[in-house]
């Protein structure tokens, strides 16, 4: 008969890593040293650690506990950031490659080194399936695990579902733009189980393909996901979501369904399950191929503003927000905070569009978001795109006001030149 081992080291992890090449340079993040080797590592990559680490010490904040397991962990920044800023009690660095392990070590060696009296780390290189199962089987869960994976490897999402406490944090990744623009949908079946077109807004739609396929996982093992954060970067692409894993099924009027997006009108619509067969759009579209259906995937809010209203207070707390060297940081939460509005729907409306549909340039963001706010819609930036508004404003109307703004300024410009002539 099969027997498993449940004992807390197994053969496939060791503290001891191999000999590699001694650290390349030591370069510093938020104030800490440390080393990169020969390792993977991106420097563009310090927000998401930052939101990371936030998100970490409000966690250590309220349970009073911190143990943390960064299943990726390429040179240990995560690592180290964790324990010398969130204060975790405890952190599993692991990376599968063992010659990764002698930069991990001394970067995390910073905070005290490892030793008989000190155990608030240990180093492992494994692969983080193995990793994060044999926490499972251990019973030896974490109060938050941090997977910064590549590509839409999404294997590791029921793997960290078990090992993860309840109530505890998943902070996962993908990184395949290609898949959520929709060139790939068989590939998104096959990853998130959600079958994804080209769509306008295809980086919103890679976080709700990513918080999707953690729903899914989530809701096989009788647990949920609540998402806090969500977070897009261009450089790789990056789609980050950081999830609370709580007990319970999915409730019905859950935000998991199907999206789509008229080509002919511009709008964009929800499908619940029960309204499949009735898919079509408002604007009574009869053109074959006029309507793009996305899903399921995640259609709920992409954060929880109460949670990212203390990551900022805490931002400020620390001087990473609220000075001239925490602007953007600061301008990210602010807008993330922004996007939680519940009023707004998912998806966002790139300006370009709606100035081709009005055939006319488009007035400045900000005159059209103070228009829409006047007029009683919600309207906020959106973090993923610099030129796109989230509104629950139909296009229609969208185009009108871009109209009339126009209409507006070039009658203002006519009375100027009256003025200068006369
Ligand atoms: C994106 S990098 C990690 C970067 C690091 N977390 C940071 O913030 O600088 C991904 C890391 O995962 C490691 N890796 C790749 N596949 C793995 C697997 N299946 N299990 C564990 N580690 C893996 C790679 O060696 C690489 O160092
Ligand atoms: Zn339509």
């Amino acid at each position: 008969m099969l027997s498993l081992s449940l004992k807390p080291l197994t053969p496939f992890t060791s503290i001891k890593p191999k000999p590699s090449n001694p650290p390349k340079c030591c370069i510093s993040e938020r104030g800490l040293s440390f080393d990169i080797g020969d390792t993977f590592f991106r420097y563009e990559s310090a927000t998401g650690r930052d939101l990371g680490v936030l998100a970490a010490a409000i966690y250590k904040k309220s349970h009073n506990a911190l143990r943390v397991l960064d299943a990726m962990c390429g040179c240990g920044i995560r690592s180290l950031r964790y324990l010398a800023e969130a204060d975790a009690d405890f952190v599993m660095a692991n990376d599968a490659n063992e010659e990764y392990g002698s930069v991990i070590m001394g970067n995390l060696e910073r905070v005290g080194k490892r030793s008989e009296e000190n155990k608030r780390w240990v180093v492992t290189h494994s692969d983080a399936n193995r990793v994060l199962t044999e926490c499972y089987l251990r019973r030896d869960y974490f109060d938050f695990i941090d997977i910064d994976s590549f590509g839409s490897d999404s294997s590791f999402l029921r793997s960290a579902m078990g090992a993860v406490k309840l109530d505890g944090l998943l902070y996962v990744t993908s990184t395949d733009g290609y898949t959520s623009g929709g060139h790939r949908p068989q590939h998104s079946l096959a990853a998130y189980g959600a079958y994804v077109r080209p769509m306008p807004y295809s980086n919103e739609i890679g976080l709700r393909m990513l918080i999707g396929g953690a729903v899914r996982e989530a809701s096989v093992l009788g647990y949920h996901v609540i998402p806090l954060f969500s977070y897009y970067s261009y450089h790789g692409p990056v789609f980050r979501v950081m999830l609370r894993v709580m007990r319970g099924k999915l409730p019905n009027n859950s935000h998991y369904s199907f999206i789509s997006y008229c080509i002919r009108c511009g709008n964009s619509h929800t499908i619940s399950w029960d309204k499949l067969s009735q898919i079509g759009c408002s604007c009574n579209a009869n053109v074959p191929g006029s309507l793009v259906v996305s899903g399921p995937l995640w259609t709920g809010p992409l954060h929880s503003a109460p949670f990212l209203t203390e990551m900022l207070d805490l931002a400020e707390q620390w001087g990473w927000a609220g000075n001239d060297t925490g602007k953007q940081l600061e301008k990210l939460m602010k807008q993330m905070i922004d996007e939680s509005d519940p009023e707004l729907p998912f998806g966002y409306i790139k300006l370009d569009e709606v100035a081709s549909r009005a055939k006319l340039n488009s007035p400045p963001l900000g005159t059209i978001l103070s228009t829409l706010h006047k007029e009683g819609y919600a309207a906020s930036r959106s973090h993923i795109a610099s030129n796109a508004i989230k509104t629950n404003c139909p296009m229609a109307d969208c185009v009108r006001i871009v109209k009339e703004l126009q209409q507006c300024s070039a009658n203002e410009n006519e009375k100027y030149q009256q003025v200068v002539e006369a």
